[in-house]
């Protein structure tokens, strides 16, 4: 059976706990997307040619300790506007997200463009200041600071590029987590999904 869930939304929204969460609990396998730009990025940073990092792309890349810093979050929002890295990350996410078993995808443009069939789509959002916040702290608890200006500067351009745009599907449940607690947020996702399997 291939099942796929797709969470998309911008920085620090809360994606990435909802799509652990529900991976568990269905015992779905989890792609976190996100970590394929970042590993872009960082091997730009380390001098290489963006597209053909991502033509190259390796599971050894996806491993790599410094793929949560602020300098490469910001290098992964830089080659994500460029369609020729996109492209070429496209067929393995696919095949990930119909491997038997079930999947959830964490990203941007997975109800949009990678599996717009996908069975389940959320777009998970919150204000900026609490994402900001978030972020900040989160980055600051790792030891590593990026300033809430980087984080807003990503989702400007996360929201303006022209190839594949973070943007709710038209079809997708939008969950915001401002005031919610991510124990409400994850309940009402897991509701969904179980309906969508009953039904
Ligand atoms: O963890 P956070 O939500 O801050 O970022 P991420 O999911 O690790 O993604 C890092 C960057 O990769 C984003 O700012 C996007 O520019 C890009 N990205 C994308 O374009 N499409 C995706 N499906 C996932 C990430």
């Amino acid at each position: 059976m291939s099942f796929t869930i797709a969470i998309d939304g911008p920085a620090a929204a809360g994606k990435g706990t909802i799509s652990r969460a529900v991976s568990e609990h269905f015992n779905f396998a989890h792609l976190d997307t996100g970590l394929l730009y970042r590993a872009v990025g960082a091997r730009m940073l380390g001098g290489e040619d963006p597209t053909r990092a991502a033509e190259t792309l390796e599971i050894t890349d996806l491993e790599r300790d410094d793929l949560r810093s602020p300098e490469v979050a910001q290098a992964a929002s830089k080659v994500a506007v460029i369609a020729a890295v996109r492209a070429a990350l496209v067929d393995f996410q696919r095949a990930f997200a119909r491997r038997s078993g079930g999947a959830v995808m964490d990203g941007r443009d997975i109800g949009t463009v990678i599996c717009p069939e996908a069975e389940v789509k959320i777009f998970v959002t919150a204000s900026a200041e609490v994402r900001a916040t978030r972020r900040f702290l989160e980055l600051t608890g790792k030891g590593s600071v990026g300033t809430l200006d980087e984080v807003r500067a990503r989702d400007e351009r996360d929201m303006t590029r022209v190839e594949a745009p973070l943007k709710p599907a038209d079809d997708a449940v939008l969950i915001d987590t401002t005031t919610l607690g991510v124990d409400e947020a994850v309940a009402q996702v897991l509701a969904l999904v179980q309906a969508r399997l009953d039904g």
